[in-house]
Order: structure tokens, then sequence, then C-alpha cells
């Protein structure tokens, strides 16, 4: 159980929160290792231990720093990153290339020299420009890497439209074109340069339904159907995406990974067994799924303003800047007041940050205890898309991020200062 009340107080993963904020301070990321590593099991059972020739590549967008590097390597997890930072992450952890697979719908030159000198596994290519490149740069190398087509299955999810990355009007991916996607497949069957491995589609993102994974897998089966028709080559590997919905609030009807990736199997072994062709190897992308629910966020209540008739604000001393998902996609979380944990929920108040836009709104009608100046508001579910979206807008510093497991604490990410957030300016002579 990663979180319990007692005593009034919120624990988290065994830690007393309210102590956490005394001793490391506001607004706090809290990670629980417990969770994350939960959800890998969770992963190696309904799918990895399952089904042989699988992978799981975790979403290092949804959260990515060295200490998470090191617990998807211990879990057996590969790692998708989507630029030379993501990258870069990963290698000063010392992840393995290998078990690296690089995403990104407009990868530069320097970020595909950066991920071909290091050798990674895996290269999704998102557009017939970025196979010319790869080849050019294999070939001053003398050398040659593995690739994947990621392809635009044309289904809409249903989902926030900025989390939908499936239907045919999108940035990503391969559009199926008769006259695109086949010479693309024939050019890299062909290349002395690249490998060619398959392709891979990711429909969306927080999704509680498998309609689009469903339609879309059709739609790849098809095209490696079409490439064994056409060029007698057989593609060993497909993958598959991420977008496994997790639970913010009640609303949200989370589904299994089995619920999602069963079904899938179970077309592809089919659709193997028809084609008289091996299985080819399955790869996942879950994100959000792995580290979301594994996360909480600790704020202090600040100032309180009460609009007679109208609406109740508690403010935090965070907000947009280390959650912009309230504000971007009008997520919704729910919280609960830390050091009034067991305590009747009587207040229907509006939680808002202290960033100068009136839409730095994190929780609309939130129902509290009685909330005063100097509480402590944890956030639940915050740990995939917050600390890796986080900003210094009005100049706010980036909060620490915490590891908890059975009670005990460390620091993975230190608190930014003001002096970090001044160091790379430069006041040019002019101006002296
Ligand atoms: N693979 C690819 C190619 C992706 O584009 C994504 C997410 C994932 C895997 C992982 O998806 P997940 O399992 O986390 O749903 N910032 C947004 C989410 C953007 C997701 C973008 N792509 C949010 O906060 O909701």
């Amino acid at each position: 159980m990663k979180s319990e009340i007692k005593n009034n107080i919120l624990y988290f993963d065994g830690c007393d929160t309210v102590e956490l904020a005394k001793k490391y301070g506001t607004p706090l990321y809290v990670m629980s290792e417990t969770a994350i590593v939960e959800k890998c099991r969770e992963i190696r059972d309904a799918f990895l231990n399952k089904h042989e020739r699988t992978r799981a590549a975790y979403a290092g967008k949804a959260f990515l720093t060295l200490s998470m590097c090191k617990i998807i390597e211990r879990e057996g997890l590969c790692m998708d990153v989507v630029s030379g930072g993501e990258l870069y992450t990963a290698i000063k952890a010392n992840f393995p290339p290998e078990k690296i697979e690089l995403n990104g719908n407009n990868k530069s030159i320097e970020e595909l020299e950066l991920a071909i000198g290091y050798n990674i596994g895996r290269i999704i290519v998102d557009g017939l420009d970025e196979l010319e490149i790869i080849e050019s740069i294999c070939k001053g190398k003398g050398t040659k890497t593995s690739i994947l087509y990621r392809i635009t299955p044309g289904v809409k999810s249903d989902s926030h439209d900025y989390i939908v990355t499936g239907k045919k009007d999108s940035k990503f991916g391969i559009p199926l074109d008769d006259e695109v996607i086949f010479p693309a497949i024939e050019r890299a069957i062909n290349s002395p340069y690249v490998n060619f491995m398959g392709f891979h589609f990711h429909v969306g993102s927080q999704l509680h339904n498998n309609d689009s994974h469903l339609k879309a897998l059709e739609t790849a089966l098809k095209l490696i159907k079409d490439t064994i028709d056409k060029y007698n080559y057989v593609t060993p590997e497909l993958n598959i995406g991420g977008g496994f919905g997790i639970k913010y609030t009640d609303e949200d009807d989370k589904k299994s990974y089995a619920y999602f990736l069963d079904p899938m199997m179970e077309k592809i072994d089919e659709f193997s067994k028809e084609q008289n062709i091996k299985r080819p190897e399955i790869v996942i992308e879950p994100g959000r799924s792995i580290v979301g629910e594994a996360g909480i966020t600790l704020y202090t209540i600040g100032t309180i303003k009460d609009i007679k008739g109208i609406r109740k604000y508690v403010s935090v001393d965070g907000g947009m800047t280390d959650n912009i998902r309230p504000a971007l996609y009008q997520a919704k979380y729910e919280s609960i007041i830390a050091n009034k944990a067991g305590m009747p929920n009587t207040d229907m108040v509006t939680i808002s940050g202290k960033c100068c836009e009136s839409g730095d709104i994190l929780i609309k009608d939130a129902n509290l205890a009685s909330a005063e100046r100097g509480d402590i508001l944890a956030v639940f579910s915050t740990g995939a898309y917050g600390h890796s979206m986080a900003s210094n807008y009005n100049k706010n510093p980036i909060p620490a991020t915490l590891l908890v497991k059975d009670g005990k604490s460390e620091i993975i990410v230190k608190r930014q200062t003001y002096d970090h957030m001044i160091a790379n300016e430069v006041i040019p002579e002019s101006l002296i």
C-alpha cells in the first residue's frame, strides 16, 4: 500500500509526508520506488514473462532522471528516449546502449549522430528524409543501425486532442499512402546501412479503451503482410507503443495491462500462424502507467481567499510550473491536506498556483478538510509528465524530487536555486 493515513497524517511509501515537507521544503515531488517497481513487475507478469520475445521500453518522457534509469535497468526494461538530452541522461546513468530506442518526429542530425555513435538498439524512423540522414551517418562511420518505421495508422483515440497521435492528420509517423510507404520499405530492406526491423505505432496517451490499439494493429499487420507479399521480406519486430491510462480521479476507468495486451497478442499470434511466419518480437513503450500513480506533489498552503457566494481560492506555493497538465489539458487531480488527512472534507475549494496567470489552477472544486495557511497539500498521481514538463515561468525554481521507499527518503533531484536559474545568463558589454 503506497499511501495510507495514520493519526490524521498522510503516509506515502512508509514516509510521513508532513515530515518530508518540513525536512526538504515544498513544493516537492515525491516518487515511490515501491510503486514504480510494482508496475515493472506487473509488466513482467502480464507481458514479458507471459510471452517470449517481447520487450518493454519505458518511455522516459514521462519522468527521466539518472536514478530512474537505474531503476528501469534493474527491473529489466529497455528505455525509450526522444531527444539528445534524454539519450544523454540514459548514457550518463550507464544504461546499456543496446537497450535504448530513439523516437522523435524531428530528430536533428546531431541527435542521430549521437545515437548511432553510442550504437543504441533501435532508431524509430519518423520520416523519409530521416532514413537518408541515418544512411549517410552510417556510411561515414562504416556501421549499420537497426530501424523501425513509425507509421501513422490513421486512428482516432479517445483522449485529449493534444495527446492523440495516431490520426492521419498528425506530425508523427509516415503516412500510409502506397506511393509513400512502399518505396520507403523497399529502400530500407535494400539499404546496406540499416537493418529494417519492422513497424512502430503509438496511438495516444491516457487511454482507457483498446479500440484504437486494435485498429492500429490491424493496419500494421496488413502492412507486414503486404511487405511479405511484395518483397518476400518478413519484418522481425513490431512496436505497439504505450498509452495505457492511469487513475487520476474516480472518473478514470483504469484498465489492466492485460486488457490492452492480451487481445493484441492473440491477434498477432493468429496472424503469424496464418502467414506461416515466426511471430515478430513485440515491443511496448509504457511511460505514464509506470510512474504516474507512483508520484505525489507536496505543497504548502498560503493565501486563502473566500469570495463570498462565488469561490474559495486556496493557493499553494507551486502550480503550472511544476504541473502544467491542468492548464494544458484540463487534467483533473485529487488532493488531500496531508496534516489533516483523516478529518472530514467540509470545504469545496479551488486550488490555485502562484503564477501570474488566471489559468494557473491545479484543481477546480476540490473537496477538502478546512484549509489554513501552513497546511501541507498532497496532490496524487503526479509522477508522470509533471517533473518532465516543469518550467521556470515567473522564475520559479523547479522543485526537488525525492525517492521514497519503506519509510526512507532520498533526494534524486536537488531543488533548483535562484543561482541555477540565472547560471546561463550573460550581460553583454553594452549593458554593463
Ligand atoms: N511512445 C511514444 C512514441 C510516445 O509518443 C509516447 C507518449 C509514449 C510511448 C508513452 O505514452 P504513455 O504510456 O506515457 O501514455 N504530456 C502528455 C503526454 C504526452 C505523451 C506523448 N507521447 C500528458 O501529460 O498527458
